[in-house]
């Protein structure tokens, strides 16, 4: 039995790259938006900017952490929450290894945070932001990749997304043993590229390690040189493969989710293309998009990259009937480029 519409949603991380992006697309379709964030990697002029763009929307702002388990239960019950998109978390695999407790405190804490909030507040449904990094290395047999693929992380960052999406499967498990309700979707992102297409909000991450921002920032001359990790993969090219996902798209996934969850549900759906795109291929589009060349050089492999990952889109077509609406790389890459040449020092 599917819920009354959720209306009133709590977006975590919503001061960050993909949030942003989930908050205006929220606003813009009528919901109204909480958004909590304590800006470690966000910006408070990221929601701002949402508010901007879209400035007959509800838009509340709560500078907290999601570990404040007594403070979210407030924001939850003073805004009658309907339902949770958690976005925030910590999300540098390479940093994960380098501070893996901030990584289990941060992804995993702060998750179990979000359940009790949540369970004293009453709130029955939520979308986690979860990640192909749970599939660590896949068999090349298993490309691409499928939902039941074996999920054996690598890192601390990916082992902690797994562990955070066993904690809501468990709980989960115990309100509907106890009769009660509790619906989710556990979404495992690909490579998320692209920004709002009318260039109102962007990405900017800091430290940037995205592939695009990366080529961008480059041609910016904001940073020296993309460095090519690795080019003797047995791939076409030899760079690494990876499927990319435009923002916008991934929104309206997880808004389809939102509103398609039944009461007792558990989705576990990757959301990628189904296309793979090479590093230089990647490097390639942004050259033709901005009409500059990528000042790059190449460097050795990254410990950790699988050659190949790319998802297998049938299980979220099929469910949710969703699939990419943004065609090509180019597009996604000329929105990016939108946003940020024009901010060049992103949010500032
Ligand atoms: N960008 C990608 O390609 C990608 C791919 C797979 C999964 N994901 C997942 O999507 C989500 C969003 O990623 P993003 O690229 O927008 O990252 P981001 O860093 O831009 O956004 C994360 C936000 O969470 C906030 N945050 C961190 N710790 C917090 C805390 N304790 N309390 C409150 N807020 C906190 C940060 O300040 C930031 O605004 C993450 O969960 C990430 O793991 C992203």
């Amino acid at each position: 039995m599917p819920f009354q519409s959720p209306n009133r949603i709590l977006v975590t991380g919503g001061a960050g790259y993909i949030g942003s992006h989930m908050a205006l697309r929220l606003a813009e379709s009528g919901h109204s938006v909480t958004i909590v964030d304590n800006c470690y990697r966000g910006h408070s002029a990221a929601v701002d900017a949402v508010r901007a763009a879209a400035p007959n929307s509800a838009i509340a702002f709560e500078r907290i952490s999601v570990n404040d388990t007594d403070h979210l239960t407030r924001i939850m019950r003073d805004g009658r929450i309907d339902a949770v998109i958690h976005f925030a978390a910590l999300a540098y695999v390479g940093e994960s290894v380098e501070r893996p407790l901030d990584y289990w405190r941060t992804n995993l804490g702060g998750t179990l945070s979000l359940l009790t909030a949540m369970e004293s507040a009453g709130v029955r449904r939520l979308i986690f932001s979860s990640t192909c990094a749970t599939y660590g290395i896949p068999d090349a047999a298993a490309i691409p990749i499928e939902e039941s693929c074996p999920q054996h992380p690598i890192n601390p960052y990916g082992a902690a997304k797994l562990a955070a999406e066993r904690a809501i499967a468990d709980h989960q498990n115990s309100i509907l043993r106890g009769g009660g309700d509790f619906a989710y979707a556990a979404l495992r992102y690909f490579n998320v590229i692209g920004s709002d297409p009318r260039g109102s909000i962007g990405e900017d991450h800091r430290p940037e390690s995205h592939l695009v921002p990366s080529c961008l920032l480059a041609i910016l001359g904001r940073r020296d040189s993309l460095c090519i990790m690795g080019d003797d993969y047995p791939t076409n090219d030899g760079t690494c493969v990876r499927d990319f996902v435009d923002v916008g798209d991934l929104c309206e996934a997880h808004l389809a989710a939102l509103h398609a969850l039944t009461a007792r549900e558990a989705l576990m759906l990757n959301v990628g293309t189904g296309r793979g795109h090479s590093v230089l291929e990647v490097l390639q589009a942004c050259e033709r998009v901005c009409g500059h060349a990528v000042p790059a050089v190449r460097g050795s492999r990254r410990a950790g990259d699988p050659p190949k990952l790319v998802s297998n889109p049938a299980q979220i077509q099929r469910i949710l009937h969703w699939s990419p609406a943004v065609a090509t790389l180019d597009e996604s890459i000329s929105n990016a480029w939108r946003w940020m040449s024009a901010h060049p020092n992103g949010y500032g």
